[in-house]
């Protein structure tokens, strides 16, 4: 199988603490610094390491330490070295956490005690849905004439959702826009359609489970590419991933990205752009938090480069339960995914749609309300943090639902486990990586308010310091 990206002598350099001053011998703290990259997802799988001559080099340790410590990881099975290819990095079977794909279902998790931190979702904001209904009940009457069926949406939803991109900067026509039941449905038609089994798509690490399902699901193949330790992009990683993989797609969540809540800014977006066309990669932006930041949003990809297919959704600014979300790509685009469309649905149902152009209408005024409700909610939550766990790595979000804990040691999964105990659900770092990796991060939504937040963090930091003395089997988990 050819490598899916190369990390160079320097490189790999960076990203380790100095041998030097770790105890026992240099090759193990080396072979130690290699595998907690890994685990810790700042090394996707199956990078290839750089030779044993360019890392002795770059580390200024003799070539025998190199080799040591690549012996020791491939006696672990954290190296796979091919003739003629290289070493490449892999996670064995026995370091995998795998959470499963399904909802994790218990009896009693809506119970009053239990905080639930699992999804990154708000409920609907009171009254908001009940009146939209009212109006769309009002005039369902001129549709029901007719059949009822139209894969690419109902015309005035579609009008709105143009509209909105325009005021956006983007130039778009009502028949670019693909209504669908919600962002994730739009990206697992882009697949079905643009991809073939075994197609690269590179996404960040961390990312939406969803989408890490979704390109599996299609038989694709992830690339993934670590985000930033202090948070956000790695723009030049980014790049060089793509021009190493030439990926068929690249799915990224520049506009308050799921679990970190980062924004790219403008020139980061023109640089990952411009490479991606040099690499023939379609770049598929998923901004369904775009309207939750707590600062100002950056220019819209594709405002940048019109090529880019925007995926949108009702579902974190108003409810998820409307399942109403867009998609935005070239006329030609449209018209082949709605074809897939009708093959599997026949289309969205009317009477959601009409729900949702009325929600259009106050989208602005909703999501103004809403911003100003997470601010306290992200606030509370940080705080707590400080105050209860300041042992853990946390890096503000910009916008969105959740923040991204990089915890002091790599137990997330248990520490799930054992929090249901304590009466919080929450979803292990490793649900937003690919192998297990990523044991050492928790997604931690501020969709609650701040006195059920603060207890939410009193309890795990009880838990954390219990941890340990767990007994608990796998369970099953999904991921908002
Ligand atoms: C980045 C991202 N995309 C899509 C979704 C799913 O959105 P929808 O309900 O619109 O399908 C989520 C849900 O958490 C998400 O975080």
């Amino acid at each position: 199988m050819a490598p899916v990206s190369r990390l160079g002598g320097r490189a790999l350099a960076a990203l380790l603490p100095d041998l030097r001053t770790l105890p026992g011998p240099v090759y193990g703290a080396l072979a130690d610094g290699i595998t907690a990259l890994v685990l810790d997802g700042r090394v996707a799988t199956e990078t290839r390491l750089p030779s044993e001559r360019e890392l002795a080099v770059a580390l200024r340790v003799s070539r025998a330490t190199v080799t040591a410590a690549y012996d020791a990881l491939r006696a672990d099975d954290f190296l796979t070295s091919r003739t003629g290819s290289g070493s490449f990095v892999s996670v064995p079977a026995a370091s995998r956490v795998r959470p499963s794909l399904a909802r994790w279902t218990t009896a009693g998790s809506d119970a009053p005690d239990v905080i639930d931190l699992s999804c990154a979702a708000l409920p609907a904001p009171p009254g908001v849905i009940e009146a939209a209904v009212a109006s769309a009940a009002t005039r369902v009457s001129q549709f029901t004439r007719h059949d009822g069926y139209d894969p690419s949406g109902l015309p005035a939803l579609r009008a709105a959702v143009a509209a909105r991109f325009r005021a956006r900067g983007v130039p778009t026509d009502a028949d670019q826009i693909l209504i669908t039941n919600g962002a994730l449905h739009g990206f697992d038609l882009l697949l079905r359609l643009l991809i073939g089994s075994g197609d690269r798509v590179l996404t960040e690490l961390p990312t939406y489970p969803g989408a890490l399902d979704a390109i599996r699901g299609n038989s694709g193949r992830v690339v993934p590419v670590p985000m930033a330790a202090a948070g956000g992009w790695q723009v030049e990683l980014v790049q060089a991933t793509l021009r190493q993989t030439a990926p068929r797609l690249a799915f990224l969540t520049p506009d308050f990205h799921n679990p970190t809540g980062a924004l790219l800014d403008e020139s980061g977006r023109r640089d990952i752009l411009r490479t991606a066309r040099e690499t023939g990669t379609t770049v598929v932006v998923d901004e369904s938090f775009v309207d939750l930041g707590f600062c100002p949003g950056a220019r819209a990809s594709a405002a940048i480069d019109p090529s880019v297919i925007s995926l949108g959704s009702l579902s974190k600014p108003v409810w998820g339960g409307l399942r109403i979300g867009w998609l935005r790509a070239s006329t030609d685009l449209v018209h082949r995914l709605a074809a897939l469309r009708a093959s599997i649905d026949m289309g969205g149902a009317v009477l959601d749609q009409l729900v949702a152009a009325d929600l259009f209408g106050r989208l602005d005024e909703i999501t103004a309300a809403r911003v100003a409700g997470l601010r306290p909610q992200r606030d509370a939550l940080l705080a707590a943090l400080a105050r209860e766990l300041p042992q853990w790595r946390v890096t503000v979000p910009q916008g969105g639902l959740s923040l991204w804990a990089e915890l002091d040691a790599p137990l997330s999964t248990p520490l799930t486990l054992l929090a249901t105990q304590a009466g919080v659900v929450v979803v292990p770092g490793s649900r937003f990586g690919i192998d297990g990796t990523l044991e050492r991060f928790l997604r931690l939504p501020f969709s609650l308010p701040a006195e059920r937040l603060d207890e939410a963090v009193r309890r795990l930091a009880g838990v954390w310091i219990r941890l340990g003395h767990s007994g608990i089997s796998t369970r099953q988990l999904v991921v908002a």
